[in-house]
């Protein structure tokens, strides 16, 4: 894909500022509000998902992170950083997860583009 067909691309997905890259180190976790997305630097790789817990109202972005994991603040349900998938009770369903746009120094999220 061209240059210009990667711009093409990206003007079509719903894209929104996170922060710098430099201001989201491994092992750090940013948080978006509208819609509440948290966004996470694993070793250098980039995950975002819901901030919302599918069991009940907790910020997964206060959660600790283990590995490409996070587990959730409230009762301890741990979910897939990748996939979203609740690997553990007491949550069952999983989070939406989004696509992170690396693009001149800059983090973003599609919001559009959710699973
Ligand atoms: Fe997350 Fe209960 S609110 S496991």
């Amino acid at each position: 894909m061209n240059h210009i067909a990667v711009r093409r691309q990206l003007n079509q997905m719903a894209l929104h500022r996170v922060c710098r890259i430099s201001e989201l180190n491994p092992g750090e976790v940013r948080r978006i509000d509208d819609p509440p997305v948290a966004v996470f630097n694993v070793n250098g790789a980039f995950f975002a998902i819901s901030d919302v817990c599918t069991h009940a109202e907790a910020s997964l972005s206060e959660g600790q992170v283990d590995g490409e994991t996070v587990e959730c603040p409230l009762h301890g349900a741990c979910f897939d950083l990748r996939t979203g998938e609740a690997l553990t009770p007491p949550a069952i369903e999983p989070v939406q997860t989004f696509a992170v746009v690396l693009q001149d120094d800059e983090v973003y999220v599609d919001v559009g583009g959710s699973s």
